[in-house]
């Protein structure tokens, strides 16, 4: 069993232990190390961790665009880590993502009909009216007028209306599924709120899946159904985002948001304890060398993802939310 799925329909993803390392000079990165997620359709998944923990990592390998090292990701009843260059090619446009760096991922060269339009031009089998028409409605959703800015060139916008751009190329194609990766860091305050009530109309108007990678854990509280939170490859902890803002489970998801800016809360003890490299992480819980609960076992043991109750999973053998801890054993093992 999937501790997470708490749906009673399948899941739109299911990510099953999915291992993503990179080979380099100093030797293997363990960038994503056995991750098993559900993502349900028409939710939101906030992904948050800091810096390395995985995260763009692991949105490139379930779209394939990083090679994963072993698991599996299905998506409806398509397996995506078996499918051929070909196949793969043909769902991408149900798959699409959004990048931290606007500018950088719009062609300064073209104008911005042709940018919204490319993606139609590659899959015209996505054509429902006229490739003018679809890129219309793509900057209508995104609140731009392409009578207006059709014949501009990205360098004469703002990021944030760049980032719109980018938005309305990814609508045009009337994906299912949107992957977000840090898509408002780079954003001033002031245009991240515009962006975010974006990706949620849009969300709702097409009915949208999203995955929503950010280490600001206030965007994702803002935008997600549910979080995961990652540290070093692994899932700490995954549950309804009230949930875990009111009460994490996981010791590494109350460090960040003791340690978010404007938190009440008390910060934990040893708040010192520098991540460990990916090249070597630590024996048993990856976060055993920075947590204040650190026992004997988080050593030798790496704790399981295990059900909490309300559709939580947490991997931790000491978890800060302990409640009905007989029924959270047995959804665990189920
Ligand atoms: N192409 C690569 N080759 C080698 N190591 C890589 C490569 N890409 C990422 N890494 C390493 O893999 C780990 C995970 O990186 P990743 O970029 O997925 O983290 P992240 O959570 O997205 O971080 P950030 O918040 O900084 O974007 C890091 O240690 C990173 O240095
Ligand atoms: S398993 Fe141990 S080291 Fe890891 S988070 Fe839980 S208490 Fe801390
Ligand atoms: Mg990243």
């Amino acid at each position: 069993m999937n501790t997470t799925d708490t749906s009673t329909q399948d899941p739109l993803l299911r990510v099953e232990d999915l291992v993503v390392q990179y080979p380099t000079d100093a030797g293997t990165v363990h960038a994503v190390s056995g991750v098993t997620f559900d993502v349900h359709r028409g939710e939101t998944l906030g992904i948050v961790g800091e810096s390395g923990s995985g995260k763009s990592t692991l949105l490139r390998a379930l779209l394939r665009l990083t090679p994963h090292t072993g698991g599996s990701v299905r998506y409806r009843d398509t397996v995506l880590t078996d499918l051929g260059e070909e196949p793969m090619r043909r769902l991408r446009p149900s798959l699409q993502m959004i990048m931290q760096d606007p500018i950088a991922s719009l062609n300064p060269r073209r104008k911005v009909r042709d940018i919204v339009a490319e993606g139609l031009r590659i899959w015209p089998d996505r054509v429902t009216t006229s490739v003018e028409e679809q890129v219309a409605a793509g900057l209508d959703a995104v609140g731009m007028d392409i009578g207006i800015v059709g014949d501009r060139r990205p360098g004469s916008f703002s990021g944030g209306q760049c980032q719109r751009i980018a938005i309305a190329r990814a609508l045009a194609l009337r994906p299912d599924v949107l992957f977000c990766d840090e898509p408002v860091s780079a954003l001033d305050v002031s245009v991240q709120a515009r962006v975010l009530n974006l990706v949620h109309d849009a969300k709702e108007a097409l009915g949208l899946t999203v995955l929503f990678v950010s280490h600001d854990l206030g965007v994702v509280k803002s935008v997600s159904d549910r979080v995961m939170v990652m540290y070093l490859g692994r899932i700490c902890e995954i549950a309804p985002v009230e949930e875990i803002y009111e009460s994490p489970a996981h010791p590494y998801t109350n460090l960040l948001l003791s340690s978010a800016p404007g938190s009440h809360r008390p910060a934990p003890p040893d708040l010192t304890g520098e991540t460990p490299s990916p090249l070597d992480p630590p024996s048993g819980c990856r976060f055993r060398t920075r947590c204040p609960l650190a026992q004997e076992r988080c050593a030798a043991q790496a704790p399981p993802l295990r059900a909490l109750p309300g559709g939580r999973g947490v991997a931790c053998h000491f978890p800060l939310v302990t409640e009905d801890r007989d029924e959270a054993e047995a959804g665990a093992t189920s």
